[in-house]
């Protein structure tokens, strides 16, 4: 694990409900957050965003990261997501853990063994994970020599 306080897992899963508020979810009518945290402190939200076309929808982990690539942004020590059913508020039902495109994703910027990877139901109700644990013996950027 990092050195991530438990101020800062706060910071984050709370930005990833703000960021849920956003979801863009027509189709799936599930409104999912996320929040970023960089190295350099920043923390930037994203949320969901689909499409007509369903394949061409984002995760609210991704659209967070490329808000982040986007600004600068170069190692990430930490990503929070809150996921659930749209009407959901405070507390939901559901784990919105990353799927694999969003967990490759993060491993591009992150270290397996300490990124943080804050699955949360409510501010209150959540579970950490490293990233190596959600997708061990990854592919990264290093491995290309
Ligand atoms: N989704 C996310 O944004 N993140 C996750 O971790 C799981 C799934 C989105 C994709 C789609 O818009 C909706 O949730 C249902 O799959």
């Amino acid at each position: 694990m990092t050195q991530i306080t438990e101020e800062t897992r706060q910071q984050l899963i709370q930005t990833a409900m703000e960021y849920r508020h956003r979801a863009y979810i027509p189709y799936s009518h599930y409104a999912v957050g996320a929040a970023v945290l960089a190295a350099d402190g920043r923390i930037f939200g994203g949320c969901n965003v689909e499409n007509a076309s369903y394949g061409a929808s984002n995760c609210a982990e991704r659209t967070a990261i490329f808000k982040a690539v986007s600004e600068g942004m170069d190692r990430l020590l930490a990503i929070a997501v809150i996921g659930g059913p749209e009407g959901e508020e405070e507390q939901v039902s559901t784990e919105a853990t990353p799927c694999g495109i969003c967990r490759q994703v993060i491993r591009e910027f992150a270290d397996p063994e300490t990124c943080e990877v804050i699955i949360a139901r409510s501010s209150t109700n959540y579970r950490v994970m490293t990233l190596g644990q959600l997708l061990p013996d990854s592919f990264g950027p290093e491995n290309l020599g």
